[in-house]
């Protein structure tokens, strides 16, 4: 087990790290290369719009979450406090950040208490999962009820990280069994580097029915971790990886072309409602934003309120500007 200070110092660095620019991906996002063909007669009032969706069998407000970002330092609690507090005001699900410091140190996850009617998801990594099992997936559910487990994957981050996990045997089987034992759906992301077509289809093959690709574009983790390795010879070692993986917006046609009935969350640089309009034209059904919501998350619950209901008005005058009235519309909205 890491010592509790070493994991809280981690995960304090993250967020302070996370809050930089230089360390988003340094070529784009690659969002703005696709084009909606605009639409000047849309034909429809502004307020005709109507971005509600389903996910994981509920009604959801709009087709975004709240992207997993870690707990387990010092300010966290009050992260995750604004966070959830804001998704329950809006009707947006919320993904957890990494539950294990929590469950390995037995402290308090309060989530659920201050998001009582939304869609939680829990978290934690695969090779937490490859280590310790089912057992420690049906804890990260019960603690804070969730509507389901997202399992992260994250390889190069462990590697460019001092001491991360270097052995990945077996992580495709603990993922399989737990999909099969755990009584909530297992989703499976990335962390920024993304899950491409070849890695869908396994993850399908092993009972898994919804991805986050988390691709390339946005938080680098490779860019996070090289700047918290001291070591001059880790630093060469990592340098060229520090662009590695593929961008979301090349991603998610690649893996909704390859397993259509894949469920598919576009994330990874999504930064705007624009970029979530696209997300859901490429095949998504839901998105993700992680690393937009952290400046709101340390500030206040109505700083994150703001930002969802600006999220929201951009991703209508997207639809507005294609004459999408709803999300079926936009899925087919003409592309440039
Ligand atoms: C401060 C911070 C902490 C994160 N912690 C986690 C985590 O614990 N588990 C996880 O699956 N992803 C974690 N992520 C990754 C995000 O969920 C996301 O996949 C990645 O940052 C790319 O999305 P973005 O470009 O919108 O930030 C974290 C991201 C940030 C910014």
């Amino acid at each position: 087990m890491k010592d509790k200070t070493d994991i809280s110092n981690r995960k304090a660095d993250h967020i302070a790290l996370a809050l930089q620019q230089k360390h988003q991906a340094q070529h784009g996002s690659g969002f703005d290369r696709l084009r909606f063909e605009p639409n000047p007669l849309p034909q429809l009032a502004l307020d005709d719009i109507d971005h509600s969706s389903q996910f994981l069998n509920q009604p959801v407000a709009a087709p975004f979450l709240i992207g997993a970002m870690t707990g387990g330092c010092e300010n966290g609690e009050m992260i995750n406090r604004h966070l959830a507090e804001a998704a329950q005001a809006c009707q947006i699900p919320m993904a957890l950040g990494s539950q294990r410091a929590a469950l390995e140190q037995g402290t308090a996850q309060n989530a659920r208490h201050w998001a009582p009617s939304v869609i939680l998801l829990g978290n934690l990594g695969a090779t937490q999962l490859q280590q310790q099992g089912l057992d420690l997936a049906k804890r990260a559910v019960d603690s804070v009820e969730a509507n389901a487990l997202i399992i992260h994957l994250n390889p190069l981050q462990e590697l460019v990280q001092p001491n991360g996990d270097r052995d990945w045997n077996l992580v495709l089987e603990a993922i399989q069994n737990t999909a099969a034992q755990l009584e909530v759906p297992v989703i499976v992301k990335e962390v920024g580097a993304g899950i491409g077509p070849g890695t869908a289809k396994r993850l399908m093959d092993a009972g898994i029915s919804w991805i986050e690709v988390a691709g390339r574009g946005g938080t680098s983790w490779a860019s996070i971790e090289l700047d918290r390795n001291d070591s001059e010879r880790e630093r060469e070692i990592a340098a060229p990886f520090i662009d590695w993986g593929m961008d979301t917006v090349e991603l998610l046609p690649a893996v909704h072309a390859a397993c259509p009935t894949l469920g598919l969350i576009g994330s990874g640089g999504v930064r705007h409602g624009l970029d979530i309009a696209r997300c859901i034209r490429l095949g998504a059904q839901m998105t993700a934003l992680a690393q937009p919501f952290l400046a709101p998350a340390l500030e206040s619950t109505e700083a994150v309120v703001e930002k969802i209901s600006i999220l929201q008005q951009q991703l209508r005058w997207a639809m507005f500007l294609t004459g999408s009235q709803n999300l079926h519309d936009l899925r087919g909205a003409a592309i440039a």
